[in-house]
């Protein structure tokens, strides 16, 4: 039985066989709402972690439920939080999702498993002894000791010593839940603990003075495990637990057999926006999880090329460009990729990153046919920000249909190369006509028109620079 959300009328009453055909499909998209305003958003497991930029699950939904059948199988090389898995997973298909972040594919994969009231009788078992020792006089929490054994000492700078003790307390009893071979739960723990992680740092840390001082984190954990053990319980009631895979992997190399996906959906990161390492370095260094090879991987990252950023622009179409022959390659002939994005912006001039994924597909060779590019209001209270870019509004749905195999790799640099050159050439010409392209209203520091003409010789010199920068590091 699929589950149902609130839907636009297109979905009432649709049973698990498409009603449509491929041409119907398509024609059905226009008509769809896409806004989806006042939409519920947050409903079972969607609520298990915060994530930055994660898109509505209502539009991998959508396209999952107009183009798959049952127990096909969807990807998202970009996965996130899982929001496309968790849409998949509730609609019976099975799916693959993919993320450099280690953090990502965690959640993900605790967001897309089910988990049987005898494991969890186990864990409340486990978690009440951990209960009853946190209860105890702060004396006895090994405070020193604890804080000295930290995988990292950065967490020190951030929260206080009692604080430490009693989320190292934490993560020894899941330790101990992973030693007597209980796999899933020790990451259903996991997410819990980087979950109570999140708001500590949202609220201060817990250092002396900061807001966060106040709040008691075992309290804050076990609600966590018991709110999230009710949502996993209704899940279970909802479907039979289709196939799920989460791989840790570059979408530049997918770890995936050729021809293998009937749907992708998925929303890239944007040029200079977030720096996913950065956000995430806590949870991670909490969980022993390694940052520095994700940050040396991530795409869309603006931690170098500080003196030029519009080295960072060619990069990342370089990284785009890999990714969707990759996503070509594994995708089946027929099938559709959905790459959801808003506009981003170096320097002052706006990135239409849409534009560009939209040509690279309809590039000699690549094997895509761009069928529609859907424009959508991002609800007032779902905004994403990053300081560079500014609040973004509206993003922008690419809809590509896989008409043949790319007859181009993704490792093949001279082509990478050539078709960013292409690309960032006639981004020149534009800014020559106009510059300032992404300066909206009257508000905010402004920079001077010679300023503003410097990034023509910008963009020249990064132009010169292409063949080494679009090379994975
Ligand atoms: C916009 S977010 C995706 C959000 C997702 N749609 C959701 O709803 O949660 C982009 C993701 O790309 C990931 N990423 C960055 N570089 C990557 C790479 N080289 N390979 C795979 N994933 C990468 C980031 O870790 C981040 O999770």
């Amino acid at each position: 039985m699929p589950f149902n959300t609130k839907q636009t009328p297109l979905f009432e009453g649709r049973n698990s066989s498409p009603k449509y055909d491929f041409l119907n499909a398509v024609e059905m998209l226009p008509k769809i709402d896409w806004n989806f305003k006042d939409f519920n958003t947050q409903y079972l497991s969607h609520t298990f972690h915060s994530y930055p930029a994660r898109f509505i699950p209502q539009i991998p939904l959508t396209f999952i439920k107009l183009f798959t059948e049952e127990r096909e199988t969807i990807l998202d090389p970009f996965c996130g939080c899982g929001t496309t898995l968790v849409e998949a997973f509730l609609n019976n298909r099975n799916s693959v999702g993919n993320d450099f972040n280690p953090l990502a594919a965690l959640i993900t994969k605790v967001k897309t498993t089910l988990i049987d009231d005898a494991q969890f009788r186990y864990f409340n078992r486990k978690l009440a002894v951990l209960k009853r020792y946190l209860v105890l006089d702060s004396d006895s929490w090994r405070v020193n000791e604890r804080t000295n054994n930290l995988p990292n000492r950065k967490v020190s700078a951030v929260f206080s010593r009692k604080v430490i003790s009693k989320l190292e307390a934490i993560r020894e009893a899941l330790l101990e839940v992973k030693e007597e071979g209980q796999e899933d739960l020790f990451d259903f723990g996991r997410v819990a603990l980087s979950s109570t992680v999140w708001s500590l740092v949202e609220n201060g840390g817990g250092r002396g003075g900061g807001r966060g001082s106040g709040i008691e984190v075992d309290d804050l954990f076990l609600r966590k495990v018991k709110f999230m053990e009710k949502e996993v319980s209704k899940m279970a009631t909802l479907v039979p637990g289709p196939e799920v895979r989460v791989i840790c992997g570059d979408a530049r190399k997918l770890n995936l057999q050729s021809g293998s996906v009937d749907l992708i959906v998925t929303s890239p990161p944007y040029v200079n926006a977030l720096d996913y390492y950065r956000i995430h370095m806590y949870n991670m260094l909490w969980l022993g999880m390694d940052f520095d090879l994700f940050r040396k991987h991530e795409i869309g990252g603006h931690s170098h090329f500080i003196s030029n950023r519009f080295r960072l622009l060619s990069e990342y179409l370089g990284d785009m460009l890999r990714s969707m022959i990759e996503m070509n390659r594994v995708l089946k002939k027929g099938k559709l990729c959905v790459i959801v994005v808003g506009n981003s912006s170096v320097e002052y001039e706006l990135i239409e990153s849409h534009k560009f994924f939209a040509e690279m597909g309809e590039k000699r060779g690549i094997g895509f046919t761009p069928l529609k590019t859907i424009f959508r209001k991002i609800d007032k209270t779902r905004k994403y920000t990053s300081a560079d870019v500014g609040k973004i509004d509206d993003e922008y749905v690419v809809v590509m249909r896989k008409v043949k195999d790319s007859e181009v790799a993704a490792g093949d640099d001279d082509f990478i190369s050539e078709v960013v050159s292409g690309q960032m050439t006639r981004f020149r010409e534009q800014i020559k006509k106009v510059q300032g392209t992404s300066i909206r209203g009257r508000s905010g520091r402004k920079p001077t028109k010679e300023r503003l003409l410097k990034n023509i010789d910008k963009i020249t010199a990064a132009i010169e620079t292409i063949p080494e920068d679009i090379k994975i590091k």
